[in-house]
C-alpha cells in the first residue's frame, strides 16, 4: 500500500521511542524513574468527576460543533478573570490543545508554506505542520542564551514570501522560558508588520514561577487579526485524558474557516466538556497558586540536584514543568540506551527525553536532554542522582 508523502515524512514521538527498552529493563526487575513524559501526577479536581456523575440525561448526544454552551461560557469567564475580554464566538471547543493546533494550521497552511518556530520545540508541532504540507523553519536559539528567541534580528531574516505563521509556546515546553511583556509585544509587532498569524500555545499559562500574572497574547487588542491562542485543561487542571481544549481568536474569518473543520468532526466530547466547565467554574486563582507552589518545589529540587552534577549546564526554568539540560556526553540517545540496557544503581535507572527530537535542525541537541519534573521532589532528586551516576559510568566505559 502507498502512504502519503506527508505522513511518511513524520516521525514517531521522541518521548515514546524508548518504550520497548523500558519494558525490557522492567522485565529484568529494574525500577525506572521517569523524567521523560509530561504527565502530571497531581490529582484531577473532584469537580470534573462530580459533573460527570451528576449528568442525568438518558443518552450522550453530540455537543454543538463550536462547543457546549456552559463550557464556552466557563472559558469566557475564566479569560475575563485574567483581564481578557473575549466573547463565546471567539472560542471553539477542541480535543485538547492538540486539536486546536491542528485546526489552526489546517486553516492557515498550503503545500510549501512555512511556519517559524523557536527551536527546541514541542515535537508534535512537526507532525501537525507536516500533515498540512507545510514545513517548519526553526528560529535558532542556544543553551548559552537560555533559549531566548524574541529578537527582531533573529526572526526577521527568516521571514519570506511563503511564511504564514509563527508558533510560540509560552511558557515554553521544552525550555521553561517565559516571555517578558516586552518580548510578547515584540512578537505581536513582528506578526502584524509581516501579516503573519501568531499562534500562541499557552497550555502552561498558570505555571510561572516569577510572580507574574498569567499572560496571554489575547491581551493585545490591536492584533485581533493575527493572534490565535491554543489552550487546554490538560495541564491547567491536571486532566490530560479529559481531551478538552480551545482555539481562541478574534479573527472572524479564521473562526469561520475553522468552523468547517469543527462541523466536520461533529463535536468535542460532550461529557468531558461538562466536566471541564465545572473545573473552570469552581477552581481559580487559589487553586492555581497551590499547583504552582507544588511545581515550584519540584523545580527547586531538580535544579538543586542538577547543580551537584559536574559539567552539566542548564538555565533555571521560569515556567511550565520542563527544562533542557546540556550533558557532558557525546550523544544523549546513546546514553539513554546505556541507562536502560546496561546501567543500574540499587536496581534503579532513569529515563529522560533526548534533546535531538526537539530540534528541527539536523544534528542539533545531541548533547542535550529534556527533563519533565512531574513527580515528587524525593523521586526527582533520586532520578537526577541516577542520571549523574549513569553519565559517569557511560563516560568511564567509553574511555575504557
Ligand atoms: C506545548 C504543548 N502544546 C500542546 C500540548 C497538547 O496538550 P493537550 O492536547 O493535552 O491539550 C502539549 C502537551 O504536552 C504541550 O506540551
Amino acid at each position: 500500500m502507498k502512504f502519503s508523502s506527508k505522513i511518511e515524512a513524520c516521525g514517531l514521538s521522541p518521548m515514546r521511542k524508548f518504550y520497548p527498552y523500558e519494558v525490557a529493563a522492567k522485565a529484568k526487575g529494574r525500577k525506572v524513574l521517569h523524567l521523560n513524559i509530561g504527565q502530571p501526577d497531581i490529582e484531577t479536581p473532584q469537580a470534573f468527576f462530580q459533573a460527570v456523575r451528576d449528568y442525568d440525561q438518558p443518552n450522550v448526544p453530540y455537543a454543538p460543533a463550536p462547543g457546549v454552551e456552559v463550557y464556552l461560557e466557563a472559558v469566557r469567564a475564566y479569560y475575563a478573570s485574567i483581564g481578557i475580554s473575549v466573547s463565546c464566538d471567539d472560542i471553539l471547543a477542541t480535543y485538547g490543545g492538540s486539536e486546536a493546533l491542528q485546526v489552526a494550521l489546517t486553516c492557515i497552511l498550503d503545500e510549501g508554506d512555512e511556519v517559524l518556530i523557536p527551536e527546541p520545540f514541542y515535537p508534535n508541532y512537526d507532525t501537525f505542520v507536516r500533515v498540512t504540507g507545510g514545513h517548519i523553519r526553526p528560529i535558532p536559539t542556544t543553551p548559552e542564551e537560555g533559549y531566548r528567541f524574541a529578537s527582531r534580528e533573529r526572526i526577521e531574516p527568516l521571514i519570506n514570501e511563503r511564511t504564514r505563521a509563527i508558533i510560540i509556546t509560552n511558557p515554553g515546553n521544552p525550555t521553561g522560558v517565559v516571555l517578558s511583556p516586552e518580548e510578547r509585544r515584540l512578537m505581536v509587532d513582528i506578526a502584524k508588520e509581516h501579516g503573519l498569524f501568531l499562534i500562541s500555545d499557552e497550555v502552561y499559562r498558570e505555571i510561572v514561577y516569577g510572580g507574574e500574572r498569567p499572560a496571554s497574547m489575547l491581551e493585545f487588542d490591536d492584533a485581533a487579526e493575527n493572534v490565535v491562542v491554543v489552550d487546554s485543561v490538560s495541564k491547567r487542571y491536571s486532566s490530560t485524558g479529559a481531551r478538552v481544549g480551545a482555539m481562541l481568536s478574534r479573527n472572524r474569518e479564521l473562526m469561520a474557516q475553522a468552523m468547517k473543520i469543527c462541523q466536520g468532526r461533529l463535536c468535542a466530547a460532550t461529557l468531558d466538556q461538562l466536566g471541564s466547565a465545572a473545573m473552570y467554574e469552581t477552581l481559580n486563582e487559589a487553586y492555581f497558586a497551590s499547583v504552582r507552589e507544588e511545581y515550584q518545589r519540584r523545580r527547586d529540587a531538580v535544579v538543586e540536584a542538577l547543580e551537584k552534577l559536574p559539567d552539566v549546564r542548564f538555565s533555571c526554568p521560569e515556567g511550565a514543568f520542563y527544562l533542557m539540560v546540556t550533558l557532558p556526553v557525546d550523544d544523549t540517545e546513546k546514553l539513554q540506551y546505556f541507562l536502560l540496557e546496561e546501567f543500574e544503581d540499587q536496581g534503579e535507572t532513569v529515563m529522560y527525553a533526548p534533546g535531538e527530537g526537539f530540534y528541527g535542525t539536523p544534528g542539533k541537541g545531541r548533547n542535550e536532554i529534556r527533563i519533565a519534573y512531574v513527580t515528587n521532589p524525593a523521586e526527582l532528586r533520586r532520578a537526577i542522582e541516577l542520571l549523574g551516576l549513569g553519565i559517569a559510568a557511560y563516560n568511564e566505559r567509553k574511555r575504557g
